[in-house]
């Protein structure tokens, strides 16, 4: 597992500066104010940074003095961060660091900077990478970063919560980057069931369970792959007693080959992200019982592989929800829907959640329609989508409202049974999202996001490397203590 480089806290020492064998980072204005560390700095390089700022350094620069005569330092960081940074700007003179960090230690002066977690933050977020399976790996347990700070305690604590989203959504991410062989329904359960270390309570839904409690939509997807389908419950109860939970529910496809309606081989390795959604509430679960969070959260995932085989469920065959609604599987490679609505369904009837999300990579058409940049957020409550985008605006997750009605629910009526799988060509996200909503209880706030876009992408991402992101867990978590954390002391 990957876990967020350790950072340790200490006061200013301006001694340590010259002699720091790492990079060195410090902070500048725009208008050339320096505290006593980028000071030490300039003096020791007898005006370096002074010049970089003539030359006209602007809020948000980041420049390199290599190797500095005068210090032991391989490189100094000169960030650009004005006294009143916003978080974005704050976060990103973090992913700047951590971009040119290499596998040196640092040694980040943040002096008394107001916004020095935010920077924390985005270094912790963007120094990720996935070597798993690379056999020559460097030892990363060796890497420290060392903050610098006046308050150097209040800047710790500050960071708490922070620290704890990073290792959430970096627990995503090797969930998403984890190839199917590596990460079956099995070893997935495993790793879930590995948080009762944190304080989650786990649970382990069986297939014999599953069968027992109807769950034929999600079996059908499972039952041509040897792996055996699961249902993990996580339950984080820091809120107060007996109040109603936020329910999160994730697809957990670990691959999906489209099953009889096999996908075309070119991309289909990319099927392997295909439990994002699982991994998104897993990741938030993790940051939520890291950080203490005093709310009642409760996490499902539908774990399942989706392969062809002799026992595979053919295209035109017709199986029962626990519901009770049956279903003409028209196209098996449209088995996310299969999977969540069985779980979405044993959400309400176990838990009563004040309120359900569920997050998938549900269809590629959300991507024709967004592309990278945004989730598609469905929902049949406009206050609590609402809230949703704010919070994913708020983090800098990309996330777009998208419409749902009868109209589109129409597309999805079976000749034989209550409903089909697939609702045609024509909006095919949103016939996916009225699939779902025929699972949601009235009265019960519901939003669907659809992640198949943003999950996992061949480009960097603001706050991630190319592969898993990470996308939602920052959003998730701060909509949990919007909405649903205990605020009375
Ligand atoms: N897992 C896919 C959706 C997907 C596509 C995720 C690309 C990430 C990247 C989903 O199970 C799927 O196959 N959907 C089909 C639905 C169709 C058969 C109605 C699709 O989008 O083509
Ligand atoms: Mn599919
Ligand atoms: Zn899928």
């Amino acid at each position: 597992m990957v876990k967020p480089v350790t950072f340790t806290f200490q006061d200013v020492n301006i001694d340590e500066i010259s002699t720091f064998a790492g990079r060195v980072a410090v902070l500048v204005t725009s208008d050339g104010r320096m505290d006593n560390a980028a000071r030490r700095v300039n003096r020791l390089t007898k005006g370096a940074i002074a010049r970089m700022i003539e030359d006209g350094l602007k809020a948000g620069d980041a420049r390199v003095l290599a190797y500095p005569v005068g210090m032991a330092a391989e490189a100094v960081d000169v960030i650009c961060l004005e006294k009143r940074a916003t978080q974005d700007e704050a976060r990103a003179a973090g992913v700047a660091l951590a971009k040119t960090r290499g596998a040196a230690n640092i040694l980040a002066c943040l002096g008394n900077h107001s916004k020095a977690d935010q920077v924390i933050l985005g270094l912790a977020l963007r120094d990720y990478g996935f070597d798993a399976h690379k056999t020559a790996t460097p030892d990363e347990d060796a890497r420290a970063i060392t903050v610098m700070a006046t308050k150097p305690d209040l800047i710790r604590e500050k960071s708490e919560p922070y620290l704890a989203m990073a290792e959430g959504a970096f627990f995503t991410r090797d969930l998403v980057n984890e190839p199917a062989n590596v990460l079956t329904t099995e070893s997935f359960a495993d790793r879930l069931v590995a948080m009762a270390d944190i304080g989650l309570e786990v649970e382990v839904l069986e297939e014999d369970k599953l069968a027992e409690l109807g769950m034929g939509a999600l079996l059908s997807v499972g039952q041509g792959s040897d792996s055996p389908s699961k249902v993990v419950v996580m339950k984080w109860l820091g809120g107060n007693a007996g109040e109603a939970p936020l329910a999160l529910v994730g697809k957990g496809v670990v691959f999906d080959t489209g099953g009889i309606s096999l996908k075309p081989a070119a991309g289909m390795e990319d099927m392997t992200m295909d439990m994002g959604g699982a991994g998104v509430v897993a990741g938030t679960m993790r940051a939520l019982a890291l950080r203490k969070a005093k709310a009642n959260v409760i996490g499902l995932v539908g774990l399942v592989e989706n392969m062809p085989s002799g026992n595979a469920t053919r295209p035109g065959d017709v199986v029962t929800s626990m519901k009770g609604d049956t279903i003409e599987v028209i196209n098996t490679d449209a088995e996310g829907r299969l999977v969540l609505c069985d779980v979405m369904h044993y959400a309400q009837e176990t838990f009563q959640p004040a309120a359900m999300i569920d997050l998938a990579t549900l269809t590629g058409a959300i991507i024709i329609g967004l592309g990278h940049e945004n989730a598609g957020v469905f929902s049949n409550d406009d206050g609590f989508a609402k809230s949703f985008l704010k919070a994913a605006e708020a983090e800098g997750e990309g996330a777009w409202q998208m419409p749902i009605g009868k109209a589109y629910a129409d597309q999805l009526k079976s000749r034989i049974a209550d409903v089909k799988n697939v609702g045609g060509r024509a909006a095919g996200s949103i016939t996916a999202a009225e699939f779902l909503h025929r699972f949601v209880q009235d009265g019960t706030p519901w939003i669907h996001i659809d992640i198949a876009g943003v999950a996992s992408t061949k480009t960097d991402t603001k706050y991630a490397p190319k592969g898993a992101s990470g996308w939602g867990v920052l959003a998730l978590n701060r909509l949990v203590a919007d909405q649903f954390e205990v605020t009375e002391e």
